[in-house]
């Protein structure tokens, strides 16, 4: 029986000394994607604990380009995260988890937004395949507040997505190293994930001393003249794992 995605992935971030998610998100117009992500894995994989595929890759790859560039993730021991930021309808859902799962993902982001029924149904269909589900609570851009920081019924939507997430059974949530306020107020309850570190301005060991438990980190790592280079250097400036 495969153990949980919250195992695994603290297993790899313990093996790898690390809670780095690498965010395998190339330039625009950039060629050669299957060979890009390969190498971009092999260069930082002793940094991280697991990478992260968006639009990016998931869009212009076909089905066994993923499914391989997802067998030379857990080759290495990472495990593999689909941020699709998922928000639909609970069939669609279903749906789409399976396709994520026969290609070697090992969890997807959804958003809370689809309602409490739809955050149950969906991890209780992810787990029953192995997935995980890491729930957006709120992201790292400028523009969020303008969403998850909404007050709905005297509350922030944010805190009604964290109770979904919770309640649901999520594995994670993502909440933006460029919200610490936010994240000192939500961490403790579900491991925290938070992207927004170097290139959007968030700080790396100030999100970890405020409660994110694993950092998403792309352009700073993949634009890098020497990603593994980068990819130790941000690793070796966080609090050893414990
Ligand atoms: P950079 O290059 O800014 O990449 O380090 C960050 C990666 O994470 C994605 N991103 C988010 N994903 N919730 C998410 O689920 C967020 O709040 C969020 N902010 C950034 C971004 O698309 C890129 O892949």
């Amino acid at each position: 029986m495969t153990r949980p995605f919250r195992e695994r992935i603290a297993k790899a971030a313990d093996r790898k000394k690390s809670p780095i998610v690498l965010a395998l998100d190339p330039p625009a117009n950039k060629r050669g994607l299957p060979g890009f992500a390969a190498k971009t894995i092999r260069a930082a994989e002793q940094h991280v604990c697991a990478i992260k595929m968006n639009f990016h890759l998931i869009l212009p790859l076909s089905a066994a380009e993923i499914s391989r560039t997802n067998r030379l993730a857990h080759s290495c021991g990472l495990q593999s995260i689909a941020d699709i930021k998922l928000n639909d309808i609970e069939n669609t859902n279903g749906v789409v988890v399976d396709h994520l799962a026969k290609m070697g993902f090992d969890a997807v982001i959804a958003n809370p937004f689809i309602g409490s029924g739809g955050m149950e149904a969906l991890v209780k269909k992810a787990h029953g395949i192995g997935l995980g589900v890491i729930a957006l609570v709120y992201m790292s851009h400028p523009g969020a507040t303008e969403g998850f920081g909404l007050e709905v019924s005297g509350k922030g939507l944010y805190r009604a997505f964290l109770e979904r997430a919770t309640n649901a059974g999520a594995d994670g949530i993502v909440v933006g190293a460029t919200q610490q306020d936010i994240l000192r107020e939500v961490s403790g309850l579900l491991p925290v994930y938070s992207p927004g570190v170097g290139t959007q301005g968030g700080d790396a060991e100030q999100a970890i001393k405020n409660g994110s438990d694993y950092l998403i980190i792309g352009r700073s790592i993949v634009e890098a003249r020497q990603p593994g280079k980068a990819a130790k250097e941000f690793k070796d400036r966080l609090p050893v794992r414990k």
